[in-house]
């Protein structure tokens, strides 16, 4: 297939243009600097400079898209211009690369498969939710209502959508995992507040692999979850990660000095998520890391 990655030049897209290239696919990345896109991609990709801003997509002859792009929600301090680009960036991004789509008539992708996220499901306490689960009622869900919205309109020109709400992607580089490391890695980690909320963690590969199968499978249509069958709590984590770097995990990490060094991100740390993958189990998915001890020991090059 020939497939557009929008916003390719992330975490999940660095990963994920080399798996479908793996797997015979031609790969056009999306960017909005040409220039850090042939940085980030050798060969084997046609880069395309396209901002999500500027109007449709030029989808072309492309058979499926796969939308990436996104202002990074855990960089940066939210100021309410942060969170209008943490939207914009996403609702009418979207909006964008459908219209692009349903320009392209029938020559055009007939395939979508859309990021989207657990802040769908906002802090859940010690509830289970899955993809039938309602929206919360804060900024990060109603961002994720919007967006998936914004995808799903593709449908009615009989593309097939399907959307991945992504969780806490542990990655070696980039991402949350270095930057929840990092105090272990100095011994002075431990876990937040009284480690009990829960951490909906997934490993880099099931997101790439999660995407392949919405990709390639002809059923795949709504809404999957990319997060492993198993949360931990985070009192968990903080045990694991200290076994695993062999360090101390004694430190605890005041909810309160995260408020006052994060601002609003901080309730999006703090918050219980307890997501299960439903649908993505139901479609017979396998997870490569579905216990978090496994995916922190690959992540750390360290056998069990
Ligand atoms: N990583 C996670 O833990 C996680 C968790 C849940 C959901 N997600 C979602 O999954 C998607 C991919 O994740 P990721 O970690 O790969 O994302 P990422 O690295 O933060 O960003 C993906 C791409 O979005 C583009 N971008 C950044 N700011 C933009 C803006 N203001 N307007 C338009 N494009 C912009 C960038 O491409 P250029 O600069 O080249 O244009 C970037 O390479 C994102 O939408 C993210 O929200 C990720």
């Amino acid at each position: 297939m020939k497939i557009i990655v929008v916003g390719a030049s992330g975490l999940v897209g660095q990963e994920l243009v080399p798996a479908l290239q793996k797997r015979g696919h031609q790969v056009v990345v999306t960017g909005r600097s040409e220039e850090r896109l042939r940085k980030t991609f050798r060969d084997g990709v046609t880069c395309l400079e396209w901002d999500p801003a500027s109007g449709p997509l030029p989808a072309g002859d492309a058979d499926a898209v796969i939308n990436l792009a996104g202002e990074p929600v855990a960089k940066g301090r939210w100021t309410a211009a942060k969170k209008e680009r943490i939207r914009a960036s996403r609702v009418n991004g979207t909006r964008h690369v459908v219209a692009g789509m349903n320009a392209a008539g029938a020559d055009g992708p007939k395939i979508l498969v859309q990021a989207s996220a657990i802040g769908w499901y906002g802090d859940t306490k010690h509830n289970w939710v899955h993809e039938a689960s309602p929206p919360a009622d804060d900024f990060l869900a109603g961002v994720c209502v919007a967006w998936e919205a914004e995808a799903a309109k593709a449908r009615e020109s009989g593309i097939r959508a399907a959307m991945v709400r992504i969780g806490v992607v542990l990655a070696k580089e980039g991402g949350a995992y270095p930057l929840m490391t990092r105090p272990f890695r100095m011994f002075v980690g431990g876990s937040i507040g009284m480690g009990r909320g829960w951490f909906s963690w997934v490993h880099i590969q099931d997101v790439v692999g999660i995407f392949v199968h919405c990709v390639e499978s002809e059923s795949a249509r709504g809404v999957y979850n990319a997060t492993s069958p198993n949360p931990v709590s985070n009192g968990e984590f903080t045990k694991v990660v200290g076994k695993v770097l062999r360090r101390p995990t004694m430190f605890p990490v005041p909810p309160q000095a995260l408020r006052v060094m994060l601002g609003e991100f901080a309730t999006v740390v703090t918050a219980s998520q307890r997501v299960r993958p439903l649908r993505t189990i139901g479609v017979g998915y396998e997870f490569q890391f579905s216990t978090i001890e496994p995916a922190i020991r690959n992540l750390e090059g360290r056998a069990t």
